[in-house]
């Protein structure tokens, strides 16, 4: 059934679990959730990013998770649209249906430059009271994801940034949300904390801690009833990135987010973890390595069945290590 962010999230609280949130383009990337969802028994989060809307059209997005709620009649389905850029784009998922919508006031509109925190909270506080009267669950973000080494923001490839942030928009302010949860009333906030988007996150392995678990702990410690929100989580899979590379790929050396370290956020507040680039990865791999090992094939089915199971590989492992395998 399709269920609401507030009302998932809030059992996650109860029963101390993180959600993985999953960007879904295509009907694969669904199968694969919940194929996976269906034999861990986890409820399940699919987001739409604009990317995603303007990839399949939002009629063919809506009616592919829709498909996905009647298939699985048993699975709780949030269905969530990531990185509204302003709040008349959220106003139109909320008609079509969704059931949760991400206002990002931390960005202008042109999702690319940083806002004022009025702008953030005026836009995000609009959104709310219109969600909220049609029973829909809002995420905002406080504060700006971008590499605490670099200050930049997501890559697209690894070559050349989008952006470039200072320090002191890079780490969410305690204070300051507890201020941007009563003027606005979200019901989750993403929060910036050393992640950044896209493959290219970390140069160099990580080997000790490389988020700021004490600040997800500050910050839980203000507003304990405001769901936690991690984007940019993916954990770039190491086997994966090998794969691509010797089947034709050419990626750069980058890392990810380590498991153990989301398994600690969760421990301390965080109930939703974006991961798109995983997905991407794992299918990429699988698709290269099924062309190169059948030239003769023709027939798309034949590796966009191995992608689907290579993706659903990856959300398994996600709902086990989370702990919302069990939970659904
Ligand atoms: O936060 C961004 C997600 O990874 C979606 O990416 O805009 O390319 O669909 P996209
Ligand atoms: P990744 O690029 O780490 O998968 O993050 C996705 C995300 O945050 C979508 O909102
Ligand atoms: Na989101
Ligand atoms: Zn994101």
């Amino acid at each position: 059934a399709l269920i609401s962010l507030r009302q998932l999230l809030d059992h996650a609280a109860e029963n101390s679990y993180g959600m993985p949130a999953f960007n879904v383009n295509n009907m694969e990337q669904i199968h694969a959730i919940m194929q996976a969802a269906d034999a861990c028994n986890s409820p399940v989060i699919l987001q739409g990013s604009a990317g995603a809307r303007s990839y399949a059209g939002e009629p063919f997005l809506r009616h592919l998770v829709l498909a996905a709620v009647e298939m699985y009649p048993h699975i709780p389905v949030v269905m969530h649209q990531d990185h509204g850029s302003e709040p008349a784009v959220c106003f139109r998922s909320i008609q079509s249906g969704f059931s949760s919508v991400m206002m990002d006031g931390s960005l202008m509109a042109d999702a690319k430059t940083p806002s004022s925190y009025e702008y953030n909270v005026e836009t995000t506080r609009k959104v709310v009271e219109l969600a909220h009267a049609c029973g829909v669950s809002v995420e905002g973000e406080l504060g700006c994801l971008g590499s605490l080494e670099t200050g930049m923001m997501g890559e697209e490839d690894g070559h050349g940034a989008e952006g470039v942030l200072d320090h002191s928009q890079l780490l969410t302010d305690p204070e300051e949300a507890a201020d941007f949860v009563r003027k606005t009333g979200v019901d989750a906030l993403a929060i910036a904390i050393g992640t950044s988007h896209g493959a290219y996150k970390f140069t160099k392995k990580p080997t000790g801690n490389v988020l700021r678990i004490d600040r997800v702990k500050e910050i839980h410690a203000r507003i304990p009833t405001v769901h936690l929100v991690m984007h940019g989580s993916s954990s770039v899979p190491e086997d994966w990135l090998e794969i691509i590379n010797n089947y034709g790929g050419d990626m750069g050396q980058t890392y990810g987010v380590p498991v153990s370290e989301i398994v600690e956020g969760i421990k301390h507040g965080v109930r939703k973890v974006n991961i798109d680039t995983d997905l991407r990865m794992a299918s990429t791999g699988a698709i290269r390595k099924h062309l190169f090992d059948n030239k003769a094939n023709f027939d798309p089915r034949k590796f966009l069945k191995e992608a689907t199971k290579a993706m659903s590989g990856i959300c398994k492992d996600r709902f086990e290590a989370f702990g919302c395998a069990g939970q659904a």
